[in-house]
């Protein structure tokens, strides 16, 4: 078995996720947003790579059961009922909705994966519930890749430090896992930041944007360890829940 890190929707090839097991990160924010959505009971997430097809997509669905959702340098989509900031995606606003989703880096990494064994969507809200299911796929024998989506296609700090959390407590527990370099990489940035999240997001590129643009507050929601126990599954072009989790 080996665990393999990617960052951003074009730095894998389909041969990197075919047959495997792979998580799609984006800590600021789209995959702590699709796991708080989820949780508080939406009843999918529609990923999708741009404004148009998502208002395509949405008006196939019956419009009082449809959310869209979307941001472009982190404002809302004009026209959209919500931008990507995890605190819009409460109860009262998604329970029992389809939410149909674009944002700049998250999405886009989403639907870039193809063929896949199963792809989930990871993040620190939601983290111990992915890690238990990419543990068992690895003691299972599966290989592993992780999928960080990055900022504007580039590497950003966030995501690879919560791909080195899932890293090294997969490794711990299933020594016998290979990891390649960018794994390693990644898990000495997260043994650099250990639970530190605060300081984590006060370095990140994308944490000082958010708190610039008025986010400072998400901030804090994303960093809220396992405040969820949802697993997010990608599959026939939508994000449901996996099992009956309704934790919160
Ligand atoms: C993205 O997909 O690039 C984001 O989640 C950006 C954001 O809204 O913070």
């Amino acid at each position: 078995m080996r665990v393999d890190v990617f960052f951003g929707p074009t730095s894998f090839a389909p041969g990197d996720v075919a047959g495997r097991v792979v998580a799609v990160i984006d800590v600021l924010r789209a995959s702590t947003t699709i796991a708080v959505a989820l949780a508080n009971g939406a009843k999918a997430v529609l990923p999708m790579d741009d404004a148009d097809e998502a208002l395509t997509r949405a008006r196939t669905l019956e419009r009082a059961d449809t959310r869209l959702a979307g941001e472009r340098r982190m404002a809302t989509i004009p026209g959209f009922d919500f931008g990507n900031s995890p605190r819009e995606f409460t109860a009262e606003a998604v329970e029992g909705k389809t939410i149909v989703m674009t944002t700049t880096n998250g999405t886009v990494s989403l639907t870039a994966v193809q063929g896949a064994r199963d792809v989930v969507v990871a993040s620190y809200v939601n983290f111990s519930a992915i890690l238990a299911m990419l543990r068992a796929a690895a003691r299972g024998g599966s290989d592993l890749a992780i999928i960080c989506a990055g900022r504007d296609r580039r590497f950003s700090l966030e995501d690879a430090a919560c791909a080195g959390r899932y890293v090294r407590q997969i490794a711990k527990r299933v020594p016998e896992i290979e990891l390649s370099d960018a794994a390693l990489a990644c898990s000495m940035v997260d043994r650099r930041y250990g639970d530190d999240l605060t300081r984590l997001f006060q370095d990140s590129e994308h944490g000082k944007a958010l708190v610039a643009a008025g986010f400072a507050d998400d901030l804090s929601l994303c960093a809220s360890l396992d405040a969820y126990s949802v697993v997010p599954v990608y599959s026939d072009r939508q994000i449901t829940r996996l099992g009956p989790d309704r934790s919160r």
